[in-house]
């Protein structure tokens, strides 16, 4: 065992209280954050005259070396110590000496692991926001090849009205750019530096917050010592983000299941995203979306887990907040596989449009344009839905559509109707007429996918703006 402390220490800690309280097994992650944040702190406390420019100079190199080492396989991060702090600080004084020593100056691990977090926070936002650039830009592709692909659109999973699986997907699309701007939001508001506020209290030395902050590309320093080590929102914030990114993922995953059914048969899932069943040879089942939809608990499980560690915590550090690290990097690991797989399934997939386009023939998403039609010639909306009403009881009981009854039969009902009406119920007429903004109509999804194009075209220079190295 290799600790930071000790002086006041009599006796040896328990083995097993040891492990229970290293947090190395997680937080060996935060290695480059950590020398990211330690060459600041000494490039300052040297422009400070704390150190001098040599320890500086010494103290960089040494952490270089370390990290070349680890990265190379000659040096282990091993549980002998308690965190990654203590080991990059005991591996250094190993190798320079007495200007090892000096690193920690002004610093304390309460604020040193709160910057760790953010900065290793600030990168995964940007690296999230790279992959939903991804599953936009797939959407928006085939959306382009599908303005005129009919399907019914659904309300209580009841067919309502027809739509295209232009769109239907552009729902998507609008979902996962919101979640881009959130997590925009996220960056925005965590990218302040806590270095320099010590324990708690801020320290004695003549730090300067400012300059570190600028060395890390933070918009400045954070305003509250005692609020900077003991703030975890950012980190609620971005999980929240993550689970909202996961329940739009978990609702599309809802619909291809479905869509993959039998009964359904509207696509046909890519042999390399889908599995077998170990009995039934005839099985291939939507296993990849099946486990996203699964994975959705697991992420709302992290962003529970914190709010919950956080909420009974005194000001300012105390040590259930370690509990940060492994929820956050599994929510993290698990967010961003998902993405990736989803949108390969995604690409892959191919939509059976002839299916799709009887399925939304069939199941009467005509009968609101039908009421239109009444209407259009004089009747009243309320009478007109009440007409439609029977007529679908009569074709129920008929087992056919409206458009399958004759002129003789359909004037029966209201003497409004004539020829035309045949025309004014197709599946093409329901969707082209459709045209208020946001609709289905094909002239005004164009207007949607150029819109759409001009969001993607500007993603990166948002994505950029946040700079991190
Ligand atoms: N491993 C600790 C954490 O993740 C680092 C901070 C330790 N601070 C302390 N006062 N023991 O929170």
């Amino acid at each position: 065992m290799a600790q930071l402390w000790g002086g006041r220490f009599e006796g040896e800690i328990n083995e097993l209280a040891w492990k229970f309280n290293a947090s190395i097994y997680f937080d060996k992650r935060l290695i480059k954050q950590d020398v990211q944040g330690s060459k600041a702190h000494v490039t300052m406390l040297a422009k400070q005259g704390i150190i001098t420019d040599g320890e500086r100079d010494q103290i960089i190199s040494g952490l270089d070396s370390i990290i070349k080492d680890v990265e190379e396989g000659k040096l282990e991060i091993t549980d002998k110590y308690e965190d990654i702090h203590s080991f990059l600080e005991a591996n250094l004084i190993d190798r320079i000496g007495d200007a090892g020593k000096k690193m920690h100056t002004g610093r304390s691990r309460n604020d040193q692991v709160a910057l760790d977090m953010r900065l290793y926070i600030r990168e995964e936002v940007k690296s999230t926001a790279e992959a939903l650039y991804d599953i936009l830009d797939t959407l928006n592709k085939i959306m382009k090849d599908n303005l005129g692909t009919y399907m019914p659109g659904f309300t209580h999973l009841q067919k309502a009205q027809p739509v295209t699986l232009a769109h239907h997907l552009g729902a998507y699309f609008e979902m996962f750019y919101r979640d881009s701007q959130r997590l925009m939001d996220v960056f925005t508001r965590l990218n302040f530096c806590p270095l320099g506020s010590g324990a708690l209290a801020g320290t004695t030395y003549p730090l300067d917050r400012d300059y570190t902050a600028e060395l890390l590309h933070f918009t400045g320093p954070t305003a509250n010592s005692m609020d900077s080590v003991s703030d975890r929102d950012y980190l609620i914030e971005f999980l929240s983000a993550l689970s909202i990114i996961m329940m739009h993922l978990s609702r599309f995953s809802e619909e291809v299941i479905i869509w993959n059914s039998n009964e359904y048969n509207f696509v046909t899932i890519d042999d390399a995203y889908s599995t077998g069943s170990s009995i039934m040879p005839q099985k291939k089942n939507p296993d990849i979306a099946e486990l996203v939809r699964g994975k959705t608990g697991r992420v709302y499980g992290a962003l529970n887990s914190l709010l919950v560690t956080m909420k009974g915590i005194p000001l300012a550090y105390d040590k259930d907040m370690q509990e940060d690290k492994e929820v956050s990097f599994d929510a993290i690991d698990t967010v961003k596989n998902c993405l990736v797989l989803f949108t390969d399934m995604l690409r892959t997939m191919k939509f059976n449009k002839d299916q799709m386009a009887k399925s939304a023939i069939r199941g009467f998403t005509d009968a609101t344009d039908a009421a239109d039609y009444l209407v259009n010639k004089g009747v009243p909306f309320r009478d007109a839905h009440g007409i439609i009403g029977r007529i679908v009881l009569h074709c129920l009981e008929k087992e056919c559509g409206i458009s399958d009854l004759t002129i003789e039969e359909l004037k029966g009902f209201a003497p409004e109707f004539d020829e035309d009406i045949y025309d004014a119920i197709s599946l093409k007429t329901c969707v082209e007429k459709r045209l208020t903004v946001g609709a289905p109509g094909p002239k005004v999804m164009e207007k949607s996918i150029a819109r759409n194009d001009k969001r993607l075209r500007a993603y990166w220079t948002g994505v950029e703006s946040f700079k991190t190295e």
